[in-house]
């Protein structure tokens, strides 16, 4: 464990059964897909997403998106930017799952949800790894979740403090000082 974090919250072995139940559950659910995309949300997801689908034995296409909450403050519309968007068109055959690796106030994974209807989708499910309930500002509960988490400041396994720390093959609680 490097100086900067306070504790382990999810371990390699914890991450791995995570990976494991949600692959397995994904498996089941889409084993008569005809078309099934995974849109892996950048940067966050990076990890999560590789090692999931690797975990996946159907045939599975890969996707990015990079998205950023629309300010912050108090607007629980669910609106976000777009910085990278879905580069393809007919998405009438496609059964998307949105992997994220931490829903906070839900308004990212909300506004997609919508986004990716609207563009035309068969089917539009989610997916994270992690999940903070308690900072929920929309009404949002995502289809495969790997765990519940209190409202800690966490990084590693793809989640960043200042763009840093992505590369931690843990989740950890980041100490208080580094940030304040
Ligand atoms: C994080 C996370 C989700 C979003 C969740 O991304 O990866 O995309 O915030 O928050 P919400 O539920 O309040 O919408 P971030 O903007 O930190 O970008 P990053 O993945 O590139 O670090």
């Amino acid at each position: 464990m490097i100086k900067d974090i306070e504790s382990i919250l999810v371990n390699e072995k914890q991450i791995d059964e995570i990976t494991t139940r949600i692959a397995g559950q994904i498996n089941r659910d889409y084993k008569d897909s005809k078309q099934l995309v995974l849109i892996c949300i950048l940067k966050g997801s990076l990890m999560f997403t590789c090692d999931l689908m690797k975990k996946l034995n159907l045939p599975v296409e890969i996707e990015f998106m990079k998205v950023s909450s629309y300010g912050a403050g108090t607007s629980s519309s669910g609106m976000i930017n777009i910085h990278l968007d879905l580069k393809r068109e007919d998405i009438g055959d496609a059964d998307f799952i949105v992997v994220e690796d931490i829903i906070d106030s839900g308004r990212t994974l909300a506004h997609l949800v919508g986004y990716l209807a609207d563009r035309g989708a068969k089917s539009v499910k989610t997916c994270t790894l992690l999940d903070k309930p308690s900072r929920r500002v929309v009404d949002f509960t995502p289809d495969y979740s790997g765990a519940e988490i209190p409202d800690k400041f966490v990084v590693g396994y793809g989640l960043d403090y200042d763009e840093k720390y992505r590369n931690l093959p843990y989740v950890g609680v980041l100490k208080p000082e580094i940030y304040s």
